[in-house]
């Protein structure tokens, strides 16, 4: 087979090349002067990026995505007990599963999905549903869908992957249940192989999804939330995970790049496998090549293990994120039958006691963020688009590492971690050593192991046993169990105290992980001076983005970073404590952006949390400005806040009041300027503390300017507007892709007659869009209810956010923004022609009738009446329509089944049909005949299905040709 074949269904076949290139820092973070406060009209939004969202290259062509053509049902459904002792008997054999995990099952008024989906997103919040969830009714859900596998896919391995489910959940496939997952985090892996069917017959896969557990004490959304893909390997092929390749660094300063690829075989026989490995350079040209053989027993693993020596290489760094890539390909006959790739990037890390990390030689302290992985309007479910889109805001303020919290990511995160330049800490979800969880550790870790970006494995978060003798034995399995997955990574847990404790992990960690104690820090160092620390967790300050006072009674608090957590501290003071201390690595701030949930430190009607940087949409924040200042050092960077709209027409205005107003810079100096009079000047401007002034409020425009050597490096603005007169609409990008899943936020504001973002205004605004759907909206207040889905939106101190999603057609998106009194906005995004990705292809809903009692064969045409007596599973089989009944006889036999139309089939009447049937047959339904066929050869045949509810009883006569094979041949369904 060539590898053009090879590719699934017409998975990307681009050269190798054209999938290289690491996205540049430079074509991705936002350039400074374009930033912040400092764009001309007061948006605080960067400019949108040239062309769509890039796509992450294909890393294994043999999975195909399975997101169309679902059906949905939220709440439970309940499965009745079994009749009598034979249904009992029946009820827990293989492939007989009940309820809506069974082929048969009624779903034609379950709501059709396409995947990703969080159902909790679309809930309305409601005030009796669980705080840390953000007020989101959860509960039960079940999701089915059909699956036709082609002939040509018997033999070869076949899997399904669900990249997440939150949380618990069921999977069966043909009625038989093949996995539960117990963590929300994790993929479920399926081994399809055993249970596939081909052809006419159809194979079922349903899902009861159980979202009343809980891992976490945020938002976690519900469903089948993450991508899910059918994957189609041949018999012998590389494992799912199952190409360990992290370049080593070795003392002799050279690199080793060893690369273990692990191969199983479903086949019945001894195979042998053929190995090609290259090593391919940033731009894609191959710069070596080794392979290896090996034997894989039937239904066994076996390893290739090469080596690479690649010489002198480009390192990778979060400012120059340079990947190279292993290719492998496994051979079959001289072709390529399976291929994988993986990028990875050369670097080295230490955790230095005294130094922190050092990162290829030089200490760089970790810049970073915890984040949680919602959004606002789409919640779990956030499209790759979307994810490198938050993971670009985050870069754009000089965050240089990202903590996982508390969970692992979806993979494709990790992708743009490593293109982007994130340094990050893996987090484990559940602390436990048992069989069940150390293998979600386990699942994580082999997953995420090649990837340059991570750097650290967390082993937990703040658990209650980390100063007990058990937690010890508990975190020293986790750590060995890391261990012996990956060679090179520190482990590290996210302590909350006990570390005086005579018994308690830091002992048993690499690293010391602190979330908050900053005030140990000191003590913690001077107590263990060989063992080295990092901040897991620090911060957890609060900020209502665009306000500038805190009213507690209206849940509002000011993001003039003056309240924090009681175990936290404002984002000045905890940076501080980190960057003054070169033995503590770095932070990891509470959080990049608002999550849905834990809206401490209040509680309804807040839904969501004010912890973020930014807010739920990826606005802003004052702390933003706080941390770019603290943390870019590739640019000048000036922040000045509040808003300068105080106007009369807001009343009360502030004319004549004095306002508090705070800049911050990296560089030297700044000066303050009202109305182009120079208020203060700070000759050496504090980088980490800023500086707050006292100003006596005149409306016009007030200008922090940051100096160096006396020159103006860059300055920051705010005037004040007049009214709004006109909605406005922003992309993040100038084009859409045509590929159907191109995904962009849109900032919604208004500006004033002279084009100028109005920072206060707080109008609801109505879209409309063509050419493609809004997916979310959300405008970052936290005590907002009104719903992420739809299309209505109101702006929130100046500012809202639609997500939209193009469709495949390439048509112009069109997105139009009104509001009473105000202009409207149109925006029309030109789309970027793309081939969508292969979609599995969704089966029309048909009600399959597959199960049948087969009689023995009789001379005479048996009676349609002729049954097997109550209970006797012996002397009728148990068959399968599309399966022939031996040849070698002629004669009768009958095939009887009782099935129950779908609800709209009872009521409607609808149609039998046959695909084929081979001998001269008798269709009998409830004891009348409706279709004859008296031709022997193999043909099709229909038959009319009068309307009525409830069972109904069909019987085939079928009648052999001499010495052939004869049966219901085909598949047998029901249309409407
Ligand atoms: C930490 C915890 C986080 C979050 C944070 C809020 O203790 O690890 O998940 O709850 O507090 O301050």
């Amino acid at each position: 087979m060539k590898r053009r074949e090879l590719l699934l269904r017409g998975a990307s076949t681009g050269a190798v090349a054209t999938l290289l290139p690491a996205l540049s820092t430079s074509s991705l973070a936002a350039p400074t002067p374009q930033f912040g406060p400092g764009m001309p009209d007061g948006l605080p939004m960067p400019p949108p990026l040239a062309g769509p969202s890039p796509r992450l290259p294909e890393t294994d062509p043999s999975r195909t995505l399975l997101e169309r053509g679902w059906r949905f049902h939220e709440g439970e459904v309940a499965v009745a007990e079994p009749a009598d002792h034979n249904a009992t008997y029946l009820s827990v054999k293989a492939g007989n599963a009940r309820g809506a995990a069974a082929l048969a099952f009624d779903d034609s008024d379950w709501q059709a999905v396409d995947l990703p989906h969080d159902w909790a997103i679309a809930q309305d919040v409601s005030e009796s549903a669980n705080v840390s969830q953000g007020y989101r009714p959860r509960g039960i859900g079940w999701y089915r869908r059909l699956l036709r596998l082609d002939e040509s896919q018997k033999g070869r391995r076949l899997e399904l992957h669900f990249d997440g489910i939150a949380t618990h959940a069921t999977i069966w496939v043909n009625g038989s249940e093949v996995a539960h997952s117990w963590s929300g985090y994790s993929s479920v892996i399926v081994d399809l192989t055993p249970f596939a069917r081909f052809g006419d017959e159809l194979n079922w896969i349903a899902v009861r999804v159980d979202a009343t557990a809980r891992e976490g004490w945020w938002y976690e959304g519900a469903g089948l939330y993450r991508h899910v893909w059918l994957v189609s390997r041949p018999a012998v092929s590389i494992e799912t995970d199952g190409v360990y390749c992290d370049p080593v660094h070795q003392d002799d300063g050279t690199w080793l790049v060893p690369v273990q690829v692990s191969l199983s075989n479903v086949g019945e026989t001894m195979a042998e496998a053929e190995i090609s490995t290259r090593l391919l350079d940033p731009d894609g040209r191959e710069i070596h090549r080794t392979g290896g053989r090996v034997s894989v027993p039937p239904l066994e693993q076996a390893q290739v293990a090469n080596r690479f020596d690649p010489g002198t290489v480009k390192l990778w760094s979060p400012d120059s994120p340079v990947l190279y890539c292993i290719e492998v390909d496994l051979l079959h006959d001289g072709e390529v039958v399976d291929t994988r790739r993986q990028f990875i990037g050369f670097r080295t890390v230490r955790f230095d006691p005294a130094r922190g990390m050092v990162l290829n030689g030089v200490e760089t302290k970790l810049k970073g963020v915890c984040i949680h992985q919602d959004h606002t309007g789409v919640g779990t479910a956030i499209p790759d688009a979307l994810a490198l889109w938050r993971l670009q805001r985050l870069k754009a303020m000089g965050c240089n590492a990202i903590r996982m919290s508390h969970n692992a990511p979806a993979k494709e995160v990790l992708d743009w971690c490593d293109r982007l330049g994130f340094l990050v800490m893996g987090e484990n979800r559940l602390f436990n050593p048992a069989p069940d969880y150390l293998a979600q550790l386990e699942w994580m870790v082999r997953r995420d192991r090649n990837h340059p970006s991570i750097v650290l494995w967390s082993v937990f978060n703040e658990e209650p046993m980390q100063g007990t003798h058990a937690g010890v034995e508990m975190v020293r399995r986790m750590r060995a169990a890391v261990r012996k997955l990956d060679r090179q990574r520190p482990v590290t847990a996210a302590m909350n105290g006990s570390f005086y404790n005579p018994e308690n992990v830091s002992s048993v960690v690499d690293v010391m992980g602190f979330n908050y104690y900053q005030g140990d820090y000191d003590k913690f160092h001077a107590l263990h001076p060989d063992k080295p620390i990092t901040s897991s967790e620090d911060t957890s300050a609060y900020e209502t983005r665009g306000a500038f006072e805190s009213i507690p009674a209206q849940q509002v608090i000011t993001s003039f970073d003056k309240e924090a957590a009681s175990w936290g501290a404002t984002h000045r003071d905890t940076w501080k404590m980190i960057a003054e201390r070169p033995y503590v690595a770095g932070g990891f701030v509470w959080t990049g952006f608002d999550y849905h949930g834990e809206p401490t430190p209040y509680a309804w009607p807040t839904v969501s949390s004010f912890f973020g940087i930014m807010d739920l949409c990826g606005f802003p924040k004052t702390a933003f400005g706080i941390h770019s200042a603290h943390w870019r050092d590739d640019a000048p960077v000036i922040w000045l806040a509040p808003h300068w709209t105080w106007p009369e027409y807001e009343a009360p205005g502030r004319e004549g009041q004095t306002l508090e107003v705070f800049a911050i810079t990296n560089a030297e100096a700044i000066e303050l300027r009202l109305n182009g009079e120079v208020i203060e000047r700070v000759p050496a401007a504090d980088r980490i503390m800023g500086h707050t002034f006292q100003v006596p409020y005149r409306p016009g425009r007030i200008e922090a300017v940051a100096l160096r050597g006396g020159k103006v490096v860059a300055r920051a603005v705010h005037e004040t507007t007049g009214a709004p007169v006109a909605l406005r609409l922003t992309p993040a990008r100038q084009a859409l892709a045509s590929d159907g899943e191109d995904v962009q936020a849109i900032t919604v504001d208004c500006v004033d007659s002279r084009g100028r973002h109005v920072p206060t205004a707080n109008l609801p605004v109505d879209f409309t869009i063509s050419g493609g759907r809004i997916i979310g909206l959300g405008n970052g207040n936290p005590n907002d209810h009104a719903s992420e889905k739809g299309s209505k939106r109101a702006l929130f101190n100046g500012l809202a956010q639609v997500i939209v999603e193009g469709d495949a057609s390439g048509r112009r998106l069109t997105l139009e923004a009104h509001t009473a009194g105000l202009r409207p906005a149109r925006l029309a995004l030109a789309r970027a022609p793309r081939a969508p990705r292969p979609q599995v292809p969704p089966v029309p809903a048909e009600m399959p009738i597959t199960d049948w009692r087969r009689s023995a064969g009789f001379a005479q045409k048996p009676d349609p009446a002729f049954a097997p007596v109550d209970g006797d599973n012996n002397s009728w089989d148990f068959v399968r329509s599309g399966i022939a009944a031996p040849a070698g006889s002629s004669g009768w036999r009958s095939y009887r089944t009782r099935f129950t139309p779908w609800r709209k089939v009872a009521g409607e009447g609808g149609t039998l049909h046959f695909a084929q049937i081979t001998g001269a047959a008798e269709v009998w339904l409830d004891g009348k005949l409706v279709a004859r066929k008296t031709d022997a050869a193999p043909a099709a045949l229909s038959a009319p299905l009068s309307a009525g509810t409830g069972a109904r009883t069909l019987v085939v006569l079928i009648e052999a040709a001499q010495g052939a094979a004869s049966g219901l041949t085909g598949r047998v369904y029901v249309s409407a």
